[in-house]
């Protein structure tokens, strides 16, 4: 099994990513941690612990986390998931609760109590992570590998940034220097992972609650697309990082360098990926370039029949 700590702002992609983790049997979700992102921290905490709670997840301990970025002030994205992070679907108020360690504290335990087999799935702004490292530096050579979803050779936030390195470049930038082996699912990547109507009617014909409350969410999020970007179909960004983990021939990856920009006036956030090797620097990112969308989709389905009814 593979060990992963999933660290999420949910977010309608988020929560699909961790009930993907949770369904598959090859993965162990060590713990949720959280972050703001999508929304403040405290919303996207409570949306992890419904999203357990509807899927009864009741084995994996969620972990609440840092509240802003290192260095800029907060923002959120209403537009896209509403103004609870995780608008659409009706939930009620959970009844599980977070873990009372700081989920940077939660990492930096597990990584170090390890022999290196944790990976960690980050699918939200970086700045848990990015404070792990800067806080125990000693968890480096423990870390198996870093799954982003972030990035990409352009952006959804500004032409140039992605939303999740957009929030948190300088976190992001801790990150990517670090030397931990890095694969980035970004937007090149995750715009291929569009939840079609074919998708959404197998979805649909599932017979338990989770399925019912991915179909919710999938409503919400294709709307939203729509009206912010003019998607036919909404993307599901997040699931792509768990997919990749569970089977990573699901996408074709190029190793090239990629640097986080925090400078620029337009360019704040952007990931500058250097897919023809101008630079001359050492490689330091699997950059995901090809979805086989088949594989993926099927994975998805399959892990919402394993989840049990509730
Ligand atoms: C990323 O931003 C968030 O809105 C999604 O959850 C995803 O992690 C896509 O840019
Ligand atoms: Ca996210």
């Amino acid at each position: 099994k593979r060990k992963i700590i999933l660290d999420c702002d949910p977010g309608h992609d988020d929560a699909i990513a961790i009930l993907l983790a949770a369904g598959n049997p090859n993965i162990e979700l060590v713990g949720i941690t959280t972050v703001a992102g999508n929304a403040e921290v405290e919303k996207t905490t409570n949306n992890a612990l419904k999203v357990c709670e509807i899927a009864g997840i009741t084995d994996v301990p969620v972990f609440k986390g840092s509240g802003q970025p290192l260095i800029r002030n907060r923002e959120t994205a209403p537009d896209i998931h509403g103004d609870s992070g995780m608008d659409g679907p009706v939930l009620p108020e959970p009844e599980k609760t977070f873990e009372d360690e700081h989920a940077v504290d939660f990492i930096i335990r597990k990584l170090m109590d390890s022999d290196g087999e944790i990976s960690l799935v980050p699918v939200g702004p970086l700045t848990n992570i990015a404070m792990a490292m800067r806080r125990e530096p000693a968890i480096l050579p423990k870390i198996q590998e870093i799954v982003i979803m972030g990035g990409g050779t352009f952006g959804n936030w500004s032409p140039a940034a992605e939303f999740n390195i957009f929030v948190d470049a300088e976190a992001a930038k801790v990150v990517f220097d670090s030397g931990v082996p890095i694969t980035m699912m970004g937007l090149d990547l995750t715009h291929q992972a569009l939840a079609t109507k074919e998708v959404c009617a197998r979805i649909a014909s599932i017979d338990n609650r989770p399925a019912a409350f991915v179909s919710d969410l999938l409503e919400f999020f294709r709307q939203t697309y729509l009206d912010v970007f003019g998607f036919e179909h909404p993307p599901v960004h997040d699931v792509c990082s768990v997919a990749y983990c569970i089977d990573p021939s699901v996408v074709k990856t190029k190793h090239v360098r990629v640097d986080v920009e925090t400078k620029g006036e337009l360019t704040y956030g952007m990931t500058s990926v250097d897919l023809l090797g101008v630079t001359g620097l050492e490689p330091n990112v699997n950059f995901a370039t090809e979805l086989d969308h088949t594989k993926f989709w099927d994975m998805v389905i399959e892990a919402l029949n394993n989840l049990p009814e509730q």
